[in-house]
């Protein structure tokens, strides 16, 4: 073990003991959302440094368009853009399967991929859109991905969403929000239901995969267009006073990525260390969810026992 010294104030101040760096050993990382916003520079500037990309994404222009700009930094060999509805469970897991065919290992996995719904939407297999995209895509590519983390050296996830907000519930009864809808209720239940992914995930008996729980803060990016117009204007506005460039809040996923945490949990809200003692990081309700989620999958979404 050694402790890292680097520009990321949250290494700096708590003299985080981490693995032996291995910074300049090429990655192989996945990076759902990896066609906009940070996922897409945090693909761009991985790449750059050697690294080999799998960005999912459900936009082909998109896809089409992080290959084109990788191609002119001279790293189109070592982008795979991967067409998938991360709002579905059978695309989420159709990409799961091509990955494990292409590749015997995964380093990192990197999960930034969310949209805004307005309108309360169920998805063709019946679960609420944001919950669907925001939460359970993050919790089937953490679970069914390990295998492959689990042959890296130094396996890492990194969770991008709002860790540190404890505004937000999970709605035990209701978790579809048949009953009661708002966009905002419904990414706030996500992004709790993310940082109760995290706590159940590190708390797995014999995992050596680290899991980093990250809150980027208010950044230049997301895609506006789901969003009525005056809050589009609204956000643009606000953003241009208040957000951070996209580089400065991708900038510490470069250390958890080379250096993972040595701690099986860490959460960090841009560059301060949270206390896993957040009424939002309860292990009893990580361990409720975790239940609650894969009795929904086995009964309504079961694996297919070809796989
Ligand atoms: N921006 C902020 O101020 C802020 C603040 C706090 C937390 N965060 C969190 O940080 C993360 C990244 O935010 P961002 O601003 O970088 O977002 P963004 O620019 O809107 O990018 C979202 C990504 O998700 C992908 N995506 C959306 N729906 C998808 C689907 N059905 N299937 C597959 N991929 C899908 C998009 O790809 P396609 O368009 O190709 O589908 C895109 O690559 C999010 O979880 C967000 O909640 C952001």
């Amino acid at each position: 073990m050694m402790v890292v010294r680097t520009n990321s104030n949250y290494l700096r101040k708590s003299h985080m003991p981490v693995h032996e760096s291995n910074a300049h050993q090429p990655r192989v990382i996945v990076i759902s959302g990896g066609t906009d916003g940070m996922g897409r520079a945090l693909t761009l500037a991985r790449a750059e440094r050697g690294d080999r990309i799998i960005a999912l994404g459900s936009n082909p222009a998109k896809g089409r368009n992080l290959e084109t700009e990788a191609d002119r930094i001279g790293a189109g060999d070592r982008v795979q853009f991967l067409r998938v509805d991360l709002s579905s469970v059978e695309s989420t897991r159709r990409a799961i399967r091509e990955i494990a065919a292409r590749h015997q290992a995964i380093d990192a996995l990197c999960l930034f991929a969310n949209r805004q719904s307005p309108k309360h939407t169920m998805t063709g297999e019946g679960l609420e859109r944001t919950f669907a995209l925001y939460y359970l895509s993050r919790y089937l590519l953490s679970h069914e991905l390990s295998p492959l983390l689990r042959r890296s050296t130094a396996p890492v996830i990194v969770n991008i969403a709002g860790v540190g907000i404890t505004k937000g519930a999970i709605r035990w009864d209701d978790l579809q929000l048949e009953r009661k809808y708002s966009m905002i209720t419904a990414q706030l239940q996500a992004g709790r239901a993310n940082d109760l992914l995290g706590v159940h995930y590190a708390s797995q008996a014999d995992n050596p995969v680290r899991y980093v729980l990250y809150h980027p803060g208010f950044t230049k990016s997301g895609d506006l267009r789901p969003l009525p117009v005056a809050a589009r204007l609204f956000i643009r506005a606000a953003a241009k006073f208040a957000a951070r460039p996209v580089e400065q809040s991708i900038a510490p996923l470069h250390g958890f990525i080379d250096n993972p945490p040595s701690a099986p949990l860490t959460a960090i809200d841009r560059d301060t260390s949270l206390p896993l003692t957040l009424k939002t990081l309860d292990p009893t309700d990580a361990e409720r969810l975790a239940e609650a989620t894969k009795t929904l999958l086995d009964t309504r979404l079961p694996k297919p026992t070809t796989e």
